[in-house]
């Protein structure tokens, strides 16, 4: 069965969506709609989509899809799952959620009452060397996760593709915050409590393009979050994540160059975690593009009832939380605890 979609944004990283979706024999996007008409138009002829709208609630009545995408950015997320709840089985939308735990809950609630599903694009958790971490953890290869540390530092200029980041007065942990909390909680289970120093490196951005979060996760493990948009390295690092979680039984790593380290029972074993460049791919977007192929793949299981979504709403909503949490403590310069927050 092939399940139709509304795409709504047709904006810088929809077209990683679309080309995905493209790829999928199980989905197909039969609408598209960007409130810049011109967008619409230049996003639908280069994706052979026959119809384009302006009006995202027009298009949801005319078209009656399955599911729809939303690839706006977050001012008008709250607006647009509402509207499409009741229209769709399934909503999905961009990271951040939200900017506010009050807009977020009631997303949730939108799609509770509706009876529609709803799949935040957190694409992280989807990368191919996090897959195959997160495997090698489940099957006990380090045993029981005692100390995480997940890292995103580059100095990409991120601003060419999305001008409005540099206008943000919250930045890094609106906007990959999100990306390594969620990696904190799915490899360390939920945060109890955060301490987050921020940093504003590049004079030319309104908001923190820097900041290092210690998080204690309820079951006592502590992990860190670091992450910065002004880092120089050669060769340049961007888009990769480094990670490490330490186990009681052994150590994985996730180093630059898509390397995986082990450090098992049977001393230092190597793997390449590199994911090949889709057809519609480019380095060094290929590990980011073929993670927005393997999320949108798993909606595809979701519409299709063989599992859940990773992540939902709701969860997603606990990432926003320690997402607000790393500024309050930022700002009181005190450890916050997540319990008060969620
Ligand atoms: N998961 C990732 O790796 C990743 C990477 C980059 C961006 N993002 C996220 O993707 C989202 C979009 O970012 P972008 O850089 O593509 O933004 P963008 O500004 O390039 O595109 C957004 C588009 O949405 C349209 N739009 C806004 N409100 C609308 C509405 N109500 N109805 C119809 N169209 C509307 C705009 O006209 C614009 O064309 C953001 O939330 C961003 O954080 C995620």
């Amino acid at each position: 069965m092939t399940h139709r979609g509304c795409l709504i944004g047709c904006g810088f990283f929809a077209r990683n969506h679309m080309h995905a979706w493209t790829d999928l024999p199980g989905a197909r996007i039969t609408a598209v709609c960007d409130t810049d008409r011109a967008r619409a138009e230049a996003f639908a002829r280069d994706f052979g989509v026959a119809s384009i709208y302006t009006d995202a609630a027009e298009m949801l009545a005319a078209e009656r899809p399955d599911f729809c995408d939303i690839a706006t950015t977050p001012p008008s997320h709250r607006a647009l799952v509402e509207l499409a709840a009741p229209h769709a089985r399934l909503l999905i939308c961009q990271k951040p959620i939200a900017d506010t735990l009050e807009d977020a809950r009631a997303m949730v609630a939108a799609c509770e009452a509706a009876g529609a599903a709803l799949v935040i694009h957190e694409n992280f958790r989807w990368q191919a060397p996090l897959v195959r971490m997160k495997a090698v953890i489940e099957q006990g290869g380090i045993g029981t996760p005692r100390h995480g540390r997940f890292e995103f530092r580059h100095k990409w200029d991120v601003y060419a593709g999305q001008p409005y980041l540099a206008e943000f007065p919250r930045l890094a942990i609106m906007d990959v915050g999100v990306h390594v909390f969620d990696l904190a909680r799915h490899f360390m289970g939920e945060a109890a409590a955060i301490t987050c120093e921020t940093q504003r490196r590049n004079p030319r951005v309104a908001g923190e393009d820097a900041f290092t979060v210690l998080t204690r996760h309820a079951t006592g493990d502590v992990s860190v979050c670091d992450v910065s948009f002004h880092s120089r390295y050669d060769p340049e690092p961007f888009p990769q994540v480094w990670a490490r979680v330490e186990g009681d039984e052994g150590t994985i790593e996730l180093l630059p160059g898509h390397r995986l380290v082990i450090h098992g029972e049977a001393g230092r074993v190597e793997e390449d975690g590199e994911p090949p460049v889709p057809a519609w791919g480019e380095r060094p977007w290929h590990v980011v593009q073929d993670s927005v192929r393997r999320f949108q793949a798993h909606v595809i299981d979701v519409l299709d009832g063989r599992t859940m979504p990773q992540p939902s709403g709701a969860d997603n909503v606990r990432t926003l939380a320690l997402c607000l949490a790393a500024y309050e403590s930022a700002e009181t310069g005190r450890r916050v605890t997540l319990e008060a927050q969620t």
